[in-house]
């Protein structure tokens, strides 16, 4: 675990390495990643607290989340999330890794969807079950190749609903994603934004979430990183786990597909 853990950190820090040539300020973040790359990443502990999470019975039936189906069968996790999103015939929906865990939730556990959904993202004092479950459920995924063929009918049209979003341009700025994430080696300011139209800038981007935010000090999901973008291209904020965002998700899978994930990352 830990071979792989230097690699992504040193891999971050060798990036920000030719831009702080460029700019001081940018050394205060080395300085960060070189304390991370002492320390291990903070995403760890939470990917310990989402396995306890996992199998601890909880919720008013009071079992654990042992039987959740994540597309390889009741219980089966490894390589379930680099196979996600994918379609589920028991709720006839393309689902990703964080809709279908709040399905689990409420369907095997029995919490409201609205409880379990309220603290969907940690903030400052207060911890996101949701976002320990997946950074868990993600880590079973580590080392695996992302596989998102989309080949059912309802995957191939969120893939194609998912393509749309990403080229159409709207908003107040007329921003789209590829406006930001569709050349090779575009930077505002100098953080790179990754080209996410080709399998090797979508597999850097897509196989390191869940991921720990150096700049934010949180682990954010994929969930969270694409509705934060949606409000960077000052688009309205979509409602957590929204078609929008799984759409956009299966076209970035599917683009990616055949790279390997290593999760739980470490990000600017
Ligand atoms: C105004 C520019 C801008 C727009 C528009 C934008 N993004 Fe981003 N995106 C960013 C920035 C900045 C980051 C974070 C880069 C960093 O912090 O290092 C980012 C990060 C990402 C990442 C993670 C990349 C990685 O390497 O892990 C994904 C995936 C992503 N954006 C997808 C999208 C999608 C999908 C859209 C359209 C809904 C979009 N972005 C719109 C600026 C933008």
């Amino acid at each position: 675990m830990h071979a792989r853990l230097h690699a992504v950190v040193a891999a971050a820090a060798f990036g920000l390495a030719g831009a702080a040539l460029a700019e001081g300020s940018t050394m205060d973040e080395i300085a960060r990643y070189r304390e991370m790359l002492a320390e291990g990443n903070p995403a760890e502990l939470l990917e310990a607290k989402g396995e306890e999470l996992w199998k601890k019975p909880r919720g008013p039936n009071k079992v654990s989340l042992e039987q959740c189906d994540l597309g390889l069968g009741p219980g089966a996790l490894d390589g379930a999330y680099a196979r996600l999103p994918r379609y589920f015939a028991d709720t006839r929906k393309v689902m990703d890794a964080e809709s279908r865990v709040v399905h689990c939730m409420v369907t095997l556990q029995g919490f409201r969807e609205e409880d379990v959904t309220r603290n969907w993202y940690s903030k400052p004092g207060q911890e996101s079950d949701i976002e320990a479950l997946v950074t868990y459920i993600g880590g079973r995924s580590n080392g695996a190749k992302i596989d998102v063929p989309a080949r059912h009918p309802e995957e191939a049209r969120m893939a194609k609903i998912g393509e749309y979003i990403f080229y159409r341009r709207s908003g107040p700025q007329d921003f789209s994603c590829a406006i930001c994430h569709g050349q090779e080696g575009k930077r505002i300011r100098l953080q790179e934004l990754g080209k996410l139209t080709t399998q090797a800038g979508a597999g850097a981007a897509m196989g390191n979430w869940p991921s720990y935010r150096v700049s934010q000090g949180a682990v954010w999901t994929m969930q969270r990183r694409l509705i934060d973008c949606m409000r960077q291209a000052r688009w309205p904020e979509p409602k957590y786990l929204a078609d929008s965002i799984v759409a956009l998700e299966v076209f970035l899978q599917k683009t990616a597909s055949g790279t390997v994930m290593q999760t739980p990352g470490i990000k600017r």
